[in-house]
């Protein structure tokens, strides 16, 4: 008898380290449902229309959200990967960017994605479910990286701190915080050591391991402790 596939639910997926999560878990078997702000199209995904289901949704939208969790209200998943970020205004800090860029980064990068996570919680499978947070080693307050870009480490830390008192208040699921290494995506550049492929594989072969584990941790792709 063919088992019933696992399913994920990835957020933000239309490129970069969200497309490849979203081609990571078609390969495993999983059906996948994915969130993109706008339609994509030349990802290679067609022969993959019986597992996968596109959806439309802006983080940052009150009303698509709305819209996106009433579409998602009968579903359940093995795996929900909060990915969708941005780096925030480029080679500007804390004195040059303007207010309206740092509400911005803020929300993208820590309020949006724990607000959906709160109500994305009840859609987890019961004992095995695994919810992921695209963090960033450059949020770590202990590895206190220094490469320039405090705004959107900052938006980082804050999200493991909203992270921590999500965790707090749903103890019984498992949580995981991923540095998914400095990636090849628009964001991470050219110079970037390694590619989309293999961080993904590395951070899917990390939930995987830690359904059914509980608790919340912070790790990298291939499962490295990160301090917080
Ligand atoms: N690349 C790295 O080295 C690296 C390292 C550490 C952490 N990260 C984190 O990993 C995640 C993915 O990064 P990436 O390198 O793949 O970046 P990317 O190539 O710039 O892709 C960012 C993704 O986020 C989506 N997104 C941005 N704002 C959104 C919003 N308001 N609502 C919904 N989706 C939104 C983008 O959608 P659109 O196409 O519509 O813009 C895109 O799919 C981010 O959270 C990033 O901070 C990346």
């Amino acid at each position: 008898m063919k088992t019933e596939r696992k399913t994920a639910l990835v957020i933000g997926a239309s490129r970069g380290l969200g497309l490849g999560f979203l081609k990571e878990f078609l390969r495993r078997d999983y059906h996948v449902t994915a969130t993109v702000r706008a339609a994509i199209t030349g990802a290679g995904l067609e022969d993959y229309y019986e597992q996968l289901t596109m959806d439309t949704l802006d983080i940052n939208n009150p009303h698509l959200t709305e819209a996106f969790l009433a579409r998602m209200q009968d579903r359940q998943f093995d795996v929900i990967v909060l990915n969708a970020g941005i780096y925030g205004p480029q080679g500007r800090g804390l004195s040059d960017a303007t207010a309206e860029e740092i509400s911005h980064l803020i929300m993208t990068n820590a309020v949006a994605p724990v607000r959906l996570a709160e109500r994305l919680a009840p859609l987890l499978r019961p004992e095995t479910g695994v919810i992921a947070f695209m963090s960033s080693a450059l949020g770590s307050l202990e590895l206190n990286a220094n490469d320039g870009s405090v705004l959107y480490s900052a938006s980082k830390a804050m999200l493991n701190r909203l992270t921590r008192s999500f965790a707090a208040a749903h103890d019984y699921l498992t949580i995981i915080n991923l540095h998914p290494g400095w990636v090849r995506t628009d964001m991470g550049g050219p110079n970037a050591p390694l590619d989309v492929e293999t961080s993904v594989r590395g951070m899917a072969d990390v939930l995987e391991s830690r359904a059914g584990k509980g608790g919340h941790e912070f790790l990298d792709y291939r499962g490295k402790i990160i301090p917080w």
